[in-house]
């Protein structure tokens, strides 16, 4: 057993051994631990599906997209069919999309020049055989096209899976979908994205956040205000973990955004590992790609989409609101305790991982049963 086995044998969630009946939490060398890190990509987080971009952005065929820390970019191909590959060169491995690109015809190595249609054949390979020559004898460009990723799309979302061997992606947003299964998804509609780059924190501090309302009368000072923690409830159910907001006034057809306060029933749904969705009044959607760094446990890259579901498209003004809402809660408010969490990680008071409220962070704890689990099943993903 090696060091990491033997330290998440005494690390066991499901055990709930806290002498006091409560429940730890994870030990500040999980989100500081590099071996740990390269433990959760092998076991978790490759092996299951991961919110990598929107349709969107990649509106036309031959746009491309690189997504963020997972050396993947995305391609939208002549036939219409969205796909993901390694964004690496099979030549010498130079990435190979760093930037939006449209209308591409291929997709050409900024290196030596490499080729490659939108399905990942190599289709030249510049002066590898010397002047004028593209193949050297006995060089079989078949054995060299792109490694492609497992790619699906849900609406606007594209999803990839790392290894290939998840269930199906209808199975993974199962529970999500069954949730909202009376929300009309015809008039779904982008109006805004905030582009957050990379968060100096660990991705579960990122999805901590989001499980439990406990921090919401403390952080949301300013977005919450006047919303108690009593009406706030948590969700652990159906593959889905999260918390929501009761409030039967709130308007019918729209959230009420006032002075920089938002009041609506909303729903802050997670599927871990990763994906965060949240939906406000029935009415907007709010979704959130995490994408951890794969190299460094302190590092997370996010953005947020936000959607209306509104027959009717948002007046300027309504979108302005939502921009200056949204850019306070994850920047102003919650930005700020992401980092400071991911400092105190590295102090040994955090050895013990804190405790958890038995009411409130009930969501938290079904999180880190989900990780212990995933990082102590049998089997590695190459
Ligand atoms: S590394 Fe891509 S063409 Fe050389």
């Amino acid at each position: 057993m090696d060091d990491i086995e033997t330290w998440l044998h005494q690390t066991d969630y499901a055990r709930h051994d806290s002498t006091d009946g409560l429940v730890r939490g994870l030990p500040g060398r999980a989100y500081r631990d590099e071996a740990i890190l390269q433990r959760e990509v092998a076991k978790w987080l490759s092996n299951t599906w991961v919110l990598a971009g929107v349709v969107h952005e990649i509106p036309g065929r031959g746009a491309m997209t690189p997504v963020p820390n997972l050396r993947v970019f995305l391609v939208h191909g002549n036939n219409g069919q969205i796909r993901a590959f390694h964004n690496i060169c099979r030549h010498r491995g130079h990435e190979l999309v760093g930037e939006n690109q449209t209308q591409t015809r291929f997709i050409a190595c900024p290196y030596h020049g490499w080729c490659y249609d939108h399905e990942g054949s190599l289709r030249s390979t510049s002066q590898f055989a010397g002047e004028g020559g593209h193949f050297a004898k006995g060089f079989d460009p078949a054995a060299h096209s792109l490694r492609p990723v497992r790619c699906e799309r849900w609406l606007d979302w594209i999803f990839v899976n790392l290894d290939g061997n998840a269930p199906p992606l209808s199975e993974h947003l199962g529970g999500l979908t069954r949730r909202l299964k009376d929300l009309d998804f015809r008039n779904l509609r982008h109006f805004h994205t905030l582009d957050h780059g990379e968060v100096q924190a660990n991705w579960k501090l990122v999805m901590e956040n989001s499980l439990e309302p406990y921090h919401t009368p403390y952080v949301h000072t300013k977005t919450g205000a006047g919303i108690p923690l009593r009406d706030h409830y948590t969700i652990t159910e159906d593959g889905l973990l999260g918390c929501g907001i009761y409030m039967p006034e709130s308007a019918p057809g729209g959230a009420a955004i006032s002075d920089g306060t938002l009041t609506a029933e909303s729903h802050f749904l997670s599927v871990p590992p990763l994906l965060i969705f949240v939906v406000y009044a029935g009415t907007t959607i709010i979704v959130h790609r995490n994408l951890p760094s794969l190299e460094r446990p302190d590092r997370t890259h996010r953005t947020v989409y936000l959607y209306s579901l509104s027959e009717q498209p948002l007046t300027q003004a309504e979108i302005d609101e939502w921009m200056e809402i949204e850019y306070i809660i994850h920047v102003e408010e919650d930005g700020p305790v992401y980092e400071n969490l991911q400092r105190g990680k590295h102090s040994p008071v955090t050895d013990d991982g804190g405790i958890l409220s038995p009411v409130w962070e009930e969501p938290v704890k079904a999180f880190y049963e989900a990780w212990h689990t995933a990082l102590t099943r049998d089997g590695d993903t190459p």
